[in-house]
């Protein structure tokens, strides 16, 4: 699926674009109504060898570790197990203490790069179970993992990961309902994360519809594109999505871009802020919102630009655009943020007339050291 590029200006545009069919290939038939979980066949994990796991490491480079981040979260706050993400560039150089009770997870689009490869290898070599999410099927790293999922997001042609990166989140979302419904996730809880889950094409629909009848995310673009940066801000949830916005921001427009856990911009990059510096900040509709506002409260003390992704529109003194997101589950909200800061990314290097599918210096999979 996906190779041609048809009526499409550029690949990144028509992946963007193929998310709500990408993500609906990822859950096809791994929903399971009656109990309300998840059916992963390709776990190659018994009930009992998946309960006997007391913690997830998950390993990836790039948008892959992004995204994750976001699955340490979901299997943290589903499942209730400790999960942390890490580099799998950086894994590979330490001498990682490798245990018997952590699922490992090996996360690539392309089950190609050879650093989370070698990750892969250095784990088995020491006796770690780890299990894979890739996209390419009968990949390197697929074949290498004792089980796992493969997110069929179709080929992914751009650079710049997209609609890898949603249907990455949205397997992990799987896995720790699969995880938790083995544990303490009620079946009402497993099911609200599955309809969740279900909702997101037709969300993703309208972010789409209504940029095209709007426009706004291009305005935005247009105007940040000729500033010397960018912040990306945001917390928990909204902590990798400003990650993973600042990388496609930065890759594909050249513009420098960096993310900060809102919490820490206090203990530095609040020195930076000033009328020359936009922030684009991930403002969700939860029980973090509050914090949030106050985070750009202080911003526009310094007059700092704001740009917001939120469920509704923010008063004028808090930011000068909204980006208004559909709802989802809050566990869920991050993947439909995503999907702003990905066209936010086409749209200013659109307007920079940058190199949108092949920017300069980087490669689709990166298979040298
Ligand atoms: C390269 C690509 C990124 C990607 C990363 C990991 O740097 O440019 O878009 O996120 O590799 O690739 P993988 O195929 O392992 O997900």
């Amino acid at each position: 699926v996906g190779a041609e590029i048809g009526d499409h200006a550029h690949f990144l545009i028509k992946e963007i674009g193929e998310q709500p069919r990408s993500i609906e290939r990822t859950l096809r038939g791994r929903i399971d109504e009656r109990f309300n979980t998840a059916h992963l066949g390709g776990l190659n994990l018994s009930v009992r060898e998946a309960r006997e796991f007391r913690r997830v490491k998950i390993l990836g480079c790039g948008s892959a570790c992004y995204a994750g981040d976001l699955g340490a979260q979901l299997i943290e706050d589903l499942a209730r197990m400790p999960a942390t993400s890490e580099s799998a560039s950086e894994f590979r150089y330490r001498n990682p203490v490798v245990e018997p009770d952590t699922l490992y997870v090996a996360v690539s689009q392309s089950g190609e790069t050879v650093d989370t490869l070698a990750a892969v290898q250095e784990l088995q070599r020491k006796g770690g179970r780890v299990i894979g999410i890739v996209n390419v099927v009968g990949s390197t790293i697929a074949r290498a993992v004792d089980g796992g999922i493969y997110i069929h997001a179709g080929a992914e042609m751009s650079v710049a990961a997209t609609k890898s990166f949603t249907s990455t989140v949205a397997a992990f979302a799987l896995l720790a309902v699969h995880l938790g419904r083995m544990r303490d996730l009620a079946p009402t809880e497993g099911r609200r994360i599955l309809d969740g889950l279900a909702a997101l094409p037709g969300q993703i629909e309208e972010i789409l519809d209504a940029e095209k009848r709007d426009g706004t995310i291009e305005a935005v673009a247009q105007e940040i594109a000729r500033r010397n940066s960018v912040l990306f801000i945001g917390r928990r949830r909204g902590w990798p999505v400003a990650k993973e916005g600042a990388q496609k921001f930065k890759e594909v427009s050249y513009v420098h871009a960096e993310a900060y856990a809102s919490a820490e911009l206090k203990h530095g990059p609040l020195a930076l802020v000033s009328p020359e510096l936009p922030t684009v900040a991930c403002v969700p509709d939860d029980d973090l919102f509050d914090k949030n506002t106050s985070t750009l409260a202080e911003i526009r003390a310094r007059r700092g630009p704001v740009v917001a992704l939120a469920h509704r529109a923010l008063p004028e003194d808090l930011a000068d655009r909204t980006i208004v997101v559909p709802r989802s589950e809050p566990e869920l909200d991050s993947i439909l943020m995503s999907v702003p800061l990905q066209l936010l990314a086409y749209h200013a290097a659109v307007a920079l007339e940058r190199d949108v599918d092949r920017p300069r210096n980087l490669a689709k999979s990166v298979t040298v050291e």
